[in-house]
């Protein structure tokens, strides 16, 4: 009996296992760029179909693909018949018959787990509104190669928790077994949980002694119409010195970008760890190489 065909889908139910085995590979992609002999998709094409503006996630894909020895295949959902509202089962049969493996941008969770379903091809996550693993393996690699094993670590998420990279971060939490604190004010608290996390209101509670400080935006793709009342809601939940000054002597700020200056993060923290948050968007590359390689292992069915 052949292995079932690998997915990269989420965060939620991923074993640590193939997280550690996604990291390593990762780790050696990027101290071996350039010189690495490993093509794992050479003669494959890989379609990227994003219904989401990307800059980050896009680049690094298909730049991955490419160092991998494979073909990137750019489809922007809206020009596509899924546009105009060819189902994604169809969708996902006819390409699935086309290239070698998806990389999927989209709203619906639903959509990435049913094309994973109906392609039979590789899929890979590259943001959806419950998750983007994609991220959180770049930021776990980036936290460990500058503070060592995340294991028992305290990460301070700050801001919209109820959002795709904090949800993401949660399932992470318990799979790698660090602290994982998520600081937003009332009705955009995280909504999932484990005995990993905490939940608060008081911003400053999560950013004591925290090793790592991480935020996001405010206004996710797809929530635009809420842009005013959210920014007015998330006031005084902004990453800045007065709360930088509560965490540990050596704790890092992430983001995981774009950033809004003065919205979720103040200018001057975020050039101050510029060299951190820009090396964890380099991070994107490497993590996703690793990500493809796993994936490419699979003995198809
Ligand atoms: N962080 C991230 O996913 O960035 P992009 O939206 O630019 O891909
Ligand atoms: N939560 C953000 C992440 C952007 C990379 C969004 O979904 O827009």
């Amino acid at each position: 009996m052949s292995a079932p065909l690998r997915h990269f889908l989420g965060l939620k139910d991923f074993d640590e296992k193939s997280i550690r085995e996604i990291l390593t590979l990762a780790a050696r992609y990027k101290a071996e760029r350039g010189s690495i002999s490993w093509r794992p998709l050479a003669g494959q094409t890989w379609a990227l179909i994003f219904n989401k503006s990307s800059t980050r996630t896009r680049v690094s894909f298909e730049v991955g693909i490419r160092e991998l020895g494979g073909n990137a295949l750019f489809l922007n959902g809206n020009d596509m018949q899924l546009g105009r509202g060819e189902p994604i089962k169809d969708t996902a049969r006819v390409l699935g018959r086309m290239v070698h493996g998806a990389i999927i941008r989209t709203f619906a969770q639903s959509d990435v787990e049913d094309f994973a379903q109906y392609s039979k091809i590789p899929t890979v996550n590259a943001l959806t509104d419950d998750e983007h693993p994609c991220q959180i393996l770049a930021d776990i690699l980036t936290i460990e190669e500058k503070l060592g094993p995340i294991a028992g670590k305290k990460i301070a998420f700050i801001g919209d928790c109820a959002c795709n990279v904090a949800r993401s971060w949660v399932y992470a939490a318990e799979t790698l077994k660090f602290n994982l604190t998520l600081a937003a004010p009332e009705g955009y608290q995280s909504t999932i949980t484990n005995s990993f996390v905490t939940l608060t209101s008081d911003v400053k509670e999560a950013a004591k002694d925290a090793d790592v400080l991480y935020t996001d935006v405010w206004v996710s793709m797809g929530l635009e119409a809420e842009k005013s009342k959210r920014l007015a809601e998330f006031q005084g939940y902004q990453i800045n010195h007065e709360l930088a000054a509560l965490a540990k002597k050596h704790a890092i700020v992430l983001h995981c970008l774009p950033a809004y200056r003065d919205q979720e993060i103040s200018e001057k923290i975020l050039e101050e760890n510029a060299q951190h948050i820009f090396d964890q968007a380099e991070n994107r590359l490497h993590a996703q190489k690793g990500i493809l390689h796993w994936l490419a292992e699979l003995p198809v069915e």
